[in-house]
């Protein structure tokens, strides 16, 4: 899998960090993480699955796989659970994971400058999904880094089943490791900043690695201007525990502006619904979802009756 990544990205215009993040890569594979031979034993079985030619089939990330062991690849695809990003389809198989990504780009996809040709980079793209979609679009090369290693078990194994995968790849890193090199003609954050203890930091990084004039997509959580500038959640948010500050859109606008950003736009901004994120079949043991995270009287709150989960889309440039 490294090895796909190395030749395409010493193709492209990444080629001058390739190295860089292919050692990076392979240290963060080299970790000890007792559930590493069940992933690996579930990779060796997907890959004698036929290929197929991947195509976006909304809601389906869709693989046109025909013939195979149905029975024995979801077997194996479940050793990979849980599933949050997708959906995808492969042959007759559905995926159905807990998120519908395809409603996320929908929302995205129309406001954002062609990635034909373009180098992009997914900050935090789970098992990429999105970064797939970024591919199917004509990127040059669409490259996801994302430090949880299964979502990186899951992206491969997907591209397994793939005859001829777009340029699509995902690395087990933070945008932290990241060389600071303006390489990126657009860059996608997308469900991450409220991860960060230090929203600027990310922010500054994000800019560190666009090229001049190149485009930054932020996706995150935002609280109505009614709430104040911003919530600093005191324990969980929505059963989540690493959320760190919850800004209103006024408030965000302005960390990107003093960040530097120009052309700042914001595009959408839509309340998340359990049409978008619900519990399926592919999320595992724990099978609770955003109906058990929102307040059971009252869907506009959260259980800690903070305000429910409300995304912004913000589109802005470098220089
Ligand atoms: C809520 S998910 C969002 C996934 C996808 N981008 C989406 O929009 O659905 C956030 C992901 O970001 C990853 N993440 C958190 N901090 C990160 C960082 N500093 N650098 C890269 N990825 C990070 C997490 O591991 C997690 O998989």
């Amino acid at each position: 899998m490294i090895n796909n990544f190395k030749k395409q990205c010493a193709q492209s215009k990444l080629s001058a960090i390739c190295a860089q993040l292919t050692d990076l890569s392979n240290t963060a594979f080299g970790v000890n993480n007792g559930n590493i031979p069940k992933w690996e034993a579930a990779i060796d079985v997907i890959q004698q699955h036929p290929k197929g030619t991947a195509n976006y089939q909304t809601p389906y990330l869709n693989i046109t796989s025909k013939n195979g062991n149905i029975d024995t690849l979801r077997q194996s695809l479940k050793l990979l659970m849980p599933w949050r990003k997708g959906p995808y389809q492969i042959g007759a198989l559905q995926l159905d994971s807990e998120w519908r990504g395809d409603m996320k780009w929908d929302r995205v996809l129309p406001h954002i400058r062609s990635l034909q040709g373009k180098c992009v980079l997914d900050v935090g793209s789970g098992n990429g999904y999105f970064t797939y979609l970024m591919a199917l679009e004509g990127a040059e090369i669409a490259l996801g880094i994302e430090p949880f290693l299964l979502f990186n078990y899951q992206f491969n194994a997907i591209r397994m089943l793939m005859k001829n995968p777009p340029n699509a790849f995902v690395l087990p890193l933070k945008l932290e490791q990241m060389p600071a090199e303006a390489l990126f003609d657009t860059v996608f954050s997308m469900g991450v900043l409220y991860h960060q203890r230090d929203h600027f930091m990310h922010l500054q990084q994000l800019k560190d690695v666009l090229v001049d004039g190149g485009e930054l997509i932020l996706e995150t959580l935002t609280i109505d201007e009614q709430h104040g500038e911003q919530i600093i959640p005191k324990n969980r948010y929505a059963r989540m525990r690493n959320v760190w500050c919850l800004p209103s859109t006024k408030t965000l606008y302005g960390w990107l502006k003093s960040t530097g950003f120009q052309n700042i736009k914001l595009v959408n901004v839509t309340q998340t619904t359990t049409d978008e994120q619900r519990a399926t079949h592919w999320i595992g043991d724990n099978t609770q979802s955003l109906s058990d995270f929102l307040d059971p009287n009252d869907n506009n709150l959260t259980i800690e009756g903070l305000p429910a989960p409300r995304r912004a889309i913000f589109i802005c440039q470098k220089k």
